[in-house]
């Protein structure tokens, strides 16, 4: 399906929202995970205002490496990706949150449009603000959607020339089976495009673990923020407090998890629905895969992507990888 403007409800600000379908269908899912043992809430209710803040804010700890690795790359290969590339009607970029890394490759990349699309809608309307005061002549159209759950872009968008762009490695919290999903969705949605997209690197544990539990504590914060999101989205009654941030890799499936895990017995209730939790009992919030160079690029392949290339930082942390359609 292709969404138009009259699709899409009237937003508190510049960007383009899907209808009150949205909510109904967060409600059923976080329900849905809360009730199955082990429970689960999916990654992306990290995300409200604070999470996206919280999220901005790890990237800039000594121990989360992804963002200054790709940022390497993203700089000392500026010209080379974008002679891979090509020419770019659209740059569209999955989960733009800040729009900071887009911003940087307007400069060598010079694509007509910018479509960034975030779930976080707040945090995406003042992001794009900056960028509009920042590149007058660059027509910016906002998106506020779920794209892991449907990727629709409005008619307006040329096919030829867009490129996806998908960094951060944010296809690591996708399982290998979703990512190729997804994967397969941008391919048949850019013919004579291609997609820019950052993937994170099998480690060392300790490396790995540090990144996902460091010692300011703002990741723990960050996966204990998700409970008053919940809160807020289901009506339920989470206490922070009562939950510790845990966060593991889990080195056969080549992934680390994050888990909230209770503090002591817990009974929640939201509207219609309890659920008892048993001291240490954990909610499972998020899985970050990590790939071998050979093993996304052979994703890539199977999701129809060609003429595949890759860049890494110099400690072989990160890559970056430009997909033709
Ligand atoms: C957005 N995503 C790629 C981050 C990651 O590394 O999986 C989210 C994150 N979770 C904990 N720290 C950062």
């Amino acid at each position: 399906m292709v969404l138009s403007r009259s699709m899409l409800a009237a937003a508190p600000s510049n960007v383009l929202v899907p209808s009150s379908h949205g909510q109904l269908h967060a409600i059923d899912e976080l329900q849905t995970g809360l009730l199955t043992h082990p429970a689960y809430i999916d990654p992306k209710y990290l995300y409200d205002t604070l999470g996206s803040s919280l999220f901005t804010a790890i990237t800039q700890l000594p121990e989360y490496y992804p963002t200054r690795c790709e940022a390497e790359i993203l700089d000392e290969y500026a010209v080379d990706i974008a002679e891979h590339v090509g020419n770019v009607s659209a740059l569209v970029d999955l989960g733009a949150g800040d729009c900071a890394k887009a911003e940087k490759l307007l400069p060598s990349l010079l694509p007509e449009r910018y479509i960034p699309i975030d779930i976080s809608v707040e945090y995406l309307h003042n992001a794009v603000q900056r960028i509009q005061h920042a590149y007058k002549d660059l027509k910016v159209l906002p998106l506020g959607q779920d794209f892991h759950h449907a990727l629709t872009l409005p008619d307006s968008i040329p096919l030829p020339g867009r490129l996806f762009f998908y960094p951060g490695s944010s296809i690591g919290n996708l399982t290998p089976e979703r990512a190729l999903a997804l994967l397969t969705q941008i391919r048949d949605s850019c013919p004579e495009g291609g997609l820019l997209i950052g993937v994170d690197r099998i480690k060392s544990r300790h490396t790995l673990e540090q990144a996902y539990d460091d010692a300011l504590h703002l990741t723990a914060a960050f996966n204990l923020n998700l409970l008053r999101h919940v809160n807020q989205r289901l009506g339920s009654d989470f206490e922070v407090s009562d939950w510790q941030h845990v966060a593991h890799y889990d080195e056969p499936h080549a992934r680390v998890q994050m888990h909230l895990q209770a503090q002591s017995d817990i009974q929640i209730h939201w509207p219609g629905a309890h659920r008892d939790f048993r001291e240490g009992e954990r909610i499972h919030t998020e899985n970050s895969y990590k790939y071998t160079p050979d093993g996304f690029r052979s994703l890539l392949t199977r999701a129809g992507f060609s003429r595949i290339e890759h860049w890494s930082d110099t400690r072989g942390w990160f890559s970056v990888f430009s997909a033709r359609a």
